[in-house]
């Protein structure tokens, strides 16, 4: 794996324009599978969990070209229903073929969604749902085999608002007979992209982004050509990189809509921001203020693919803050690596609850990445601390992230990858 060499202190300042969204690139293409014709995908990252979808998709017997950011995706002949386990092992959200290689095919075999880094992800929502839709499902020897004679629409009403599983319901509901009621949907905004992608191909749903999801199947779809959403995560981690090194920045091509659960927190620490529809301006202040509660929860509430680069952030605020999971429990492992920066964080003994003390200045140290945004939390606080930092554990950055170290370096960083 690759690391980061960052050397701390430079105030950031610049303009960035921001690329697809990672959770709403990745169940488009799994959708693909549902439409025995091309889809053409425009504005795709260009990250390792696209890349790991495009091979099942192959696997799968769709043929699949890559044209930049655009990726062409002709699923006409696709006539595998089992989903190669070594995919599924390292990619969780995989299992988001569940549902839509069982509406193409009437059945799927997945294996359990292994080697995750956030805790135990339980995925029994998505089996409920998919069971609710008429499917019998088995679970043998760490393998998952769904079958429908035929799918029929239902009313499911979710437990919790999972991404996963509402997005899971869609996709098999898409060519379901009659008409499927998700309540309690999840309402990201990712869960509308997916909604009007599949409307763009042919399928019936409306009420996505409002918590009730309706879908009337259709007996088949026809081509499509669509561009995914701007990443809000990544433009959220730009952002709180500007707002750690006191710096000033412009992000283009975002919508403002799904940035407000992050403004606003960094509104609160203190950072001037400015909103257009697509671009927004972060002036950071002297000083971070701390958050006296910050408490992840599903959109619209703050979001947990934020909290890992927060606690960074506050890390250096004057005065303390508590920062509360509530999604994954292991979602922390980041702040024993903050710490040997420096960083004065106590995480309760519940395990998801932190009490932050900021400190005057953050001192550069060698840190392994453990996560996802717990790695970009690293690179953030690495441009804050004073001297060098070492970063070990690329591979994670990469899944989310397309060249994160060269965006940071147009806007002043002093970040280098080596392999
Ligand atoms: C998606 C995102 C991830 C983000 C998360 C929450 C993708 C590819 N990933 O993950 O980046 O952090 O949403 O915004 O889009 N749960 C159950 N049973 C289930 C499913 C979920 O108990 O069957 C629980 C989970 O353990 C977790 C919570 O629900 O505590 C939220 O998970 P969910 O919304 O499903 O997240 P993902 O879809 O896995």
């Amino acid at each position: 794996m690759g690391e980061y060499h960052i050397t701390g202190g430079q105030r950031l300042n610049g303009q960035l324009s921001i690329y697809g969204g990672k959770n709403a690139v990745l169940p488009m293409l799994a959708a693909t599978v549902l439409n025995k014709g091309i889809s053409v995908i425009h504005n795709c990252p260009r990250i390792s969990d696209t890349f790991m979808v495009i091979n099942i998709l192959k696997a799968i017997g769709a043929d699949v070209k890559i044209e930049g950011n655009t990726i062409i995706i002709d699923s006409s002949d696709a006539d595998n229903y089992l989903v190669p386990e070594e995919y599924v092992r390292e990619m969780r959200s995989s299992i988001i073929f569940l549902g839509s290689v069982l509406g193409r095919f009437g059945q799927v075999k997945i294996s359990y969604p292994g080697g995750c880094e956030l805790g135990a992800r339980p995925i029994d929502l998505h089996l409920k749902g998919i069971r609710q839709l008429g499917a019998d499902i088995a679970e043998e020897g760490g393998f998952i085999f769904a079958k429908a004679a035929e799918i029929k629409g239902a009313r499911i009403d979710l437990d919790f608002p999972s991404v996963g599983a509402t997005e899971n319901i869609m996709l098999a509901a898409v060519l379901a007979e009659g008409r499927t009621i998700i309540s309690n949907a999840a309402r990201e905004p990712e869960i509308v992209d997916l909604q009007n992608f599949l409307c763009a191909m042919g399928a019936k749903i409306s009420g996505a982004g409002k918590g009730i999801i309706i879908i009337d199947g259709v007996k088949s779809l026809y081509d499509v050509e669509y561009t995914v959403m701007p990443d809000r995560i990544v433009a959220g981690t730009y952002l709180s990189a500007a707002a750690i090194t006191g710096g000033e920045l412009l992000l283009k091509n975002i919508v403002s809509d799904h940035l407000n659960p992050i403004t606003s927190k960094l509104e609160e620490s203190g950072c001037e921001i400015k909103m257009e529809k697509t671009t927004v301006y972060l002036k950071a202040p002297k000083e971070i203020k701390p958050i006296k509660r910050l408490r992840t929860h599903p959109h619209p509430g703050f979001p947990t693919d934020m909290q890992p680069q927060l606690m960074a952030l506050l890390s250096t605020a004057n005065g303390m803050s508590i920062v509360e999971e509530t999604l994954f429990e292991s979602r922390n492992k980041h702040i024993s690596e903050l710490i040997r920066m420096g960083a004065n964080i106590v995480l309760l003994q519940d395990g998801m609850t932190s009490v932050i003390t900021g400190v005057k200045k953050l001192q550069g140290a060698n840190v392994i990445c453990k996560d996802l945004r717990g790695g970009a939390a690293l690179i953030l606080a690495g441009l804050a601390a004073e001297g060098k930092t070492v970063v070990a554990n690329s591979a994670f950055v990469e899944r989310g992230y397309v060249r994160i170290e060269e965006d940071l370096k147009k806007i002043g960083a002093d970040i280098s990858y080596f392999e």
